[in-house]
């Protein structure tokens, strides 16, 4: 930084009055730490532009001063990425006042928001022009639409809509020089040269700072039919998976695995909830079907589920029969997310393997951590359909809080050396951020490394944006 923070908040003021920077202990608290608790520094400053050209402008005055940067969204990532820094305090520069839907097209199914558009939002804006937008994940009352291309979100949908990078038409970004790339183009082909957008799609911020997008719409739904089966296993889980893709036609919306210990910790959460069945079962699979015409939604699934009675994949099931009743079921899966804050400190991961190989991971996975840990408990849920399982771990109950990390960190690497041996993933969905760099990096080749580097250096040569999340920093090396 080449200036005094005093006239850094000067500087900061007269770009964007002075209600919209904020600079006080108690007034930047809500933006030093993310959804699990984590927080790393206190910020130089917090900034709240209202829109795309007062971020730029700011963007501007920061690299004209060297002034480190991290834009944030609704603090639900969950790499800490969008932490600020402690050893090279960063400006928090908040999207959360960017927060117009711009433009509806229910005849192209389109809409144009600012990046700063809470996920929720979107999603019932769409609603109002009987449309849709797919894109369904826990946090979506918090998350924003520019964290969400950030991080490329997946979510419950994926199986059936896609990545946040297959729902994104255009993009406005500010770079990290202050320039506004503007592509916010609503084509649905466009093959003239090489992509730009899907470069900054997924790059968490390191690239530039999305303030605009134009999203792809469906048309929606009209009968959705969401069951809760109960089921022996992981890998009969897979079978009934690929079943529901065959039998079920398009129809098949979201596929989630649920163990036993995942629907308990949910009723930790959330007492009003109770298991939809009568007996316990080691996995439960929640299953949705849905459809935006007139066809005979319920049949298929009798057939399905008939098959898969008979079959003895599946031992029992609740099929909702109200919205109510479904979003009950819904609530189970989203508890059990928070039932897992409740309780701590905890392994959280976020792999992916081929569908196919499901099973033999969670089986090799599952033996080589009660290797480790035999009383540490292994929770195995996700989505299915995308071969993504969250493979979490809670330490024992009687463990030191003192040699709790050292233990978790043991099993992650005992997962990922699991992992590797199916060529799989370890970040399916959330990013990379800070949290899973090391173990990324450790897993490219040179090659992936210098053209990483190289990328940065090309749209940010001053590396002032969201430094040292996935790529390394100039000074430091990825072991730091
Ligand atoms: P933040 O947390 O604020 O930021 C995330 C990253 O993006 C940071 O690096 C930040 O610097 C950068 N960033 C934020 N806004 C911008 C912007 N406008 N321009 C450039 N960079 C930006 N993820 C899934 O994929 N699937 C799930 O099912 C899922 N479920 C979740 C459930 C819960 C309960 C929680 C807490 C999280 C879940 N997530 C899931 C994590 C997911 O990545 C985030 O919820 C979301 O995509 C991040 O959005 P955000 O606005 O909160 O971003
Ligand atoms: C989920 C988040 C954690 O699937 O990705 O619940
Ligand atoms: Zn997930």
């Amino acid at each position: 930084m080449k200036i005094s923070r005093q006239q850094m908040l000067e500087g900061l003021v007269s770009i964007l009055g002075d209600t919209a920077v904020l600079r006080d202990t108690q007034d930047v608290q809500r933006y030093v730490s993310d959804w699990s608790g984590s927080h790393l520094g206190t910020p130089l400053a917090v900034v709240r532009p209202a829109d795309t050209a007062q971020v730029a402008a700011i963007v501007r005055f920061c690299t004209q001063h060297r002034i480190p940067m991290v834009p944030q969204g609704g603090h639900t990532g969950l790499v800490g990425g969008a932490l600020p820094d402690c050893a090279r305090p960063e400006l928090v520069i908040s999207l959360e006042r960017l927060n117009r839907v711009r433009q509806i097209d229910p005849i192209g199914f389109t809409m144009a928001v600012d990046a700063g558009c809470v996920l929720e939002q979107v999603k019932q804006a769409a609603e109002t022009a009987d449309c849709y937008f797919p894109l369904a994940l826990g946090a979506q009352g918090s998350c924003q639409i520019g964290g969400n291309i950030a991080t490329n979100a997946g979510g419950v949908n994926v199986l059936r809509y896609g990545m946040m990078r297959e729902l994104v038409l255009g993009l406005e970004v500010v770079l990290p020089d202050g320039r506004v790339w503007e592509s916010m183009n609503a084509l649905r082909k466009d093959n003239r040269g090489y992509n730009l957008q899907q470069l900054f799609i997924g790059s968490e911020g390191t690239l530039g700072i999305v303030t605009g997008a134009v999203l792809k719409l469906s048309p929606r739904p009209q009968r959705t039919l969401t069951v809760w089966l109960a089921v022996a296993s992981a890998a009969d889980a897979v079978q009934l998976y690929t079943r529901a893709r065959r039998e079920c036609c398009e129809m098949l919306s979201a596929f989630e695995l649920i163990p036993r210990i995942g629907m308990e910790l949910a009723f930790e959460a959330n007492p009003q909830l109770s298991n939809p069945l009568a007996e316990p079962s080691p996995f439960y699979v929640l299953l949705e079907l849905s459809v935006s015409g007139p066809l005979d939604l319920q049949g298929l699934f009798d057939g399905f589920l008939e098959r898969a009675m008979s079959d003895g994949l599946v031992h029992d099931g609740a099929l909702a029969s109200s919205g109510e009743q479904a979003r009950r079921l819904w609530l189970i899966r989203e508890g059990m997310v928070e039932g897992q804050r409740l309780r701590g400190e905890h392994l959280r991961t976020d792999v992916s393997v081929p569908i196919s190989s499901i099973a033999a991971f969670v089986d090799q996975a599952s033996k080589a951590v009660a290797e480790v840990s035999p009383q540490a408990t292994s929770l195995v849920y996700g989505h299915i359909g995308d071969g993504n399982l969250h493979f979490n771990i809670l330490p024992p109950a009687e463990l030191a809080n003192t040699s709790v990390t050292a233990l978790l960190l043991q099993i992650e690497e005992v997962i990922f050396t699991v992992l590797d041996r199916f060529n799989g993933s370890i970040s399916a969905e959330h990013g990379i951020g800070r949290v899973k760099r090391n173990a990324y990096l450790s897993r490219i080749t040179q090659e992936d490394v210098q053209l990483l580097k190289g990328l940065k250096a090309l749209f940010d040569p001053l590396d002032l944006m969201n430094a040292g999340r996935i790529v390394p920093t100039q000074a430091r090396t990825a072991a730091d």
